[in-house]
């Protein structure tokens, strides 16, 4: 873990959150490489849902919630962690966190009884403070999800089985952050909210866990590195009839990747009756048969409130696992070594650097530019001028940052055009004209 952490600070990847100011526990800012990385990671998700799918739909809904959502959705009641604090030294733990029922901070075992201590952020809204003039900090994405659902049956006519994919930020007010981007209060998460009609949920739950792993090996971290873990009845949230997490062994340890759940008729069904109630009391609800407004009619006109699917992965764990799969160490001929992050080229930040071999030669300094601009055209995400005039250097950091592709102008570029590329896993340098060098890039970062 240190050395991914050093790597992240060194290289641009992740800084603490306002580290001139000492920082903000469980809060990380990602850097001009970071960004790139995470962005690539759920576009990467987002293809595979939205785009690679006919019956999944994208939503981008708001983080500051509705406490009624969050009330009804079960959060206000029972998403907390039990909170133990040290009667000698006031620090504060999580009680599975707590080993041999000692204070870790000073060893006290005069520790107070546990109690749950909710996770969600509480914000003001508006001008006037009042203890009714509040939203949250959304916990996690679904719920959203969950009360657009007849908008977004009705503004796209889809019909069960069907998906709606979100990603954005969720906030918890973890106890104890820890493990540098791993347990975080601010994070990202992409989640899928999958619908299907009772009695399909278990074979549709299945499913996704395979299409999960599939995707996270797609991603560079392989099957073999991932456990699967069926989650015990007394661990399952409270509206889970079943989940299956995806374990990744992580520097720090095994912990969950993702988690797949199957939610059941749980959100729909708590945010349906009470919409029925509001609905009665206001003696609007048209459609006896209806007996809840989330729900939708099956192929006998019964009007049905669906099943959920749901596979939630967070975005600082899924870029902390294909870092650490990423991150090798190579001995070298020479006698050295090289660290070289073997990240798959759709994900790596920079897609291509170019190198001048000489930086002051203005010819070459030239040609390199324009070919830059060339390059760009290919749409193929970053692509970067290295004018270092030391191509050993250039070809150290590029390996440590990930770029699948260093190209060298020489000499020999501006009397035939050609260049050298040089492949960052096996190093192997090739010549190539400019036709030669567009196919090149696009199977490479197009693969
Ligand atoms: N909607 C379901 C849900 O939120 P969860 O297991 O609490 O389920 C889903 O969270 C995923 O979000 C986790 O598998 C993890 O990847 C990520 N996650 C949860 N809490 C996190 C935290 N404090 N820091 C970073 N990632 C977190």
């Amino acid at each position: 873990m240190d050395e991914l952490v050093a790597l992240c600070k060194r290289r641009g990847f992740i800084f603490q959150s306002a580290d001139i100011y000492g920082g903000l526990q469980g809060a990380y800012d990602f850097g001009p490489l970071g960004v790139e990385l995470k962005n690539n990671i759920k576009q990467s998700w987002w293809d595979s849902m939205i785009y690679e799918s006919d019956n999944i739909e994208g939503l981008d809904s708001s983080i500051l919630t509705n406490p009624l959502v969050l009330r009804y959705s079960g959060h206000e009641d029972t998403f907390s962690d039990p909170l133990v604090d040290c009667k000698e030294c006031k620090s504060r733990f999580r009680e599975d966190q707590i080993i041999d029922k000692k204070c870790s901070n000073c060893g006290s075992d005069n520790l107070t009884e546990a109690r749950p201590f909710n996770l969600m952020f509480k914000t003001g809204v508006g001008p006037i403070e009042d203890q009714d003039s509040y939203a949250y900090l959304r916990p996690e994405t679904a719920q959203q999800i969950f009360t657009n659902f007849k908008n977004i049956i009705d503004s796209t006519s889809k019909s069960i089985p069907f998906g709606i994919a979100q990603i954005g930020k969720a906030f918890r007010n973890e106890i104890t952050p820890r493990n540098f981007i791993f347990r975080v209060r601010e994070f990202e998460q992409m989640e899928l909210e999958y619908f299907v009609y009772p009695g399909d949920d278990d074979e549709a739950h299945d499913s996704w866990v395979q299409k999960r792993l599939s995707w996270w090996c797609e991603q560079g971290v392989p099957i073999e590195n991932i456990e699967l873990y069926d989650v015990p009845k007394e661990e399952l949230a409270h509206y889970s009839k079943k989940t299956i997490d995806l374990m990744y062994k992580f520097p720090h340890g095994i912990e969950e990747l993702e988690g797949i759940a199957n939610r059941t008729d749980f959100d729909l069904g708590s945010h349906s009756k009470k919409q029925d109630e509001l609905n009665i009391k206001a003696n609007v609800l048209n459609n006896k048969d209806s007996n809840s407004k989330l729900a939708v009619q099956d192929e006998t006109g019964k009007w049905v409130v669906p099943y959920v699917i749901e596979p939630s992965a967070g975005v600082e764990r899924g870029f902390l696992a294909i870092l650490n799969e990423a991150f090798t160490v190579e001995d070298l001929n020479d006698g050295k070594q090289r660290t070289v992050l073997k990240l798959k080229p759709h994900l790596s930040p920079v897609k291509v650097a170019v190198i001048p071999l000489k930086k002051n030669d203005d010819q070459m300094v030239n040609h390199t530019r324009s070919l830059i601009q060339e390059i760009k055209k290919l749409k193929i995400g970053r692509v970067i001028f290295e004018n270092t005039g030391n191509i050993g250097k250039s070809y150290r950091k590029h390996d440590e940052i990930g770029t699948p592709i260093c190209i060298t102008v020489d000499f020999e570029t501006l009397e035939n055009g050609t260049v050298t590329i040089r492949d960052r896993d096996s190093m192997n340098q090739t010549r190539v004209d400019s036709e030669g060098l567009k196919e090149y890039i696009n199977n490479k970062i197009k693969s």
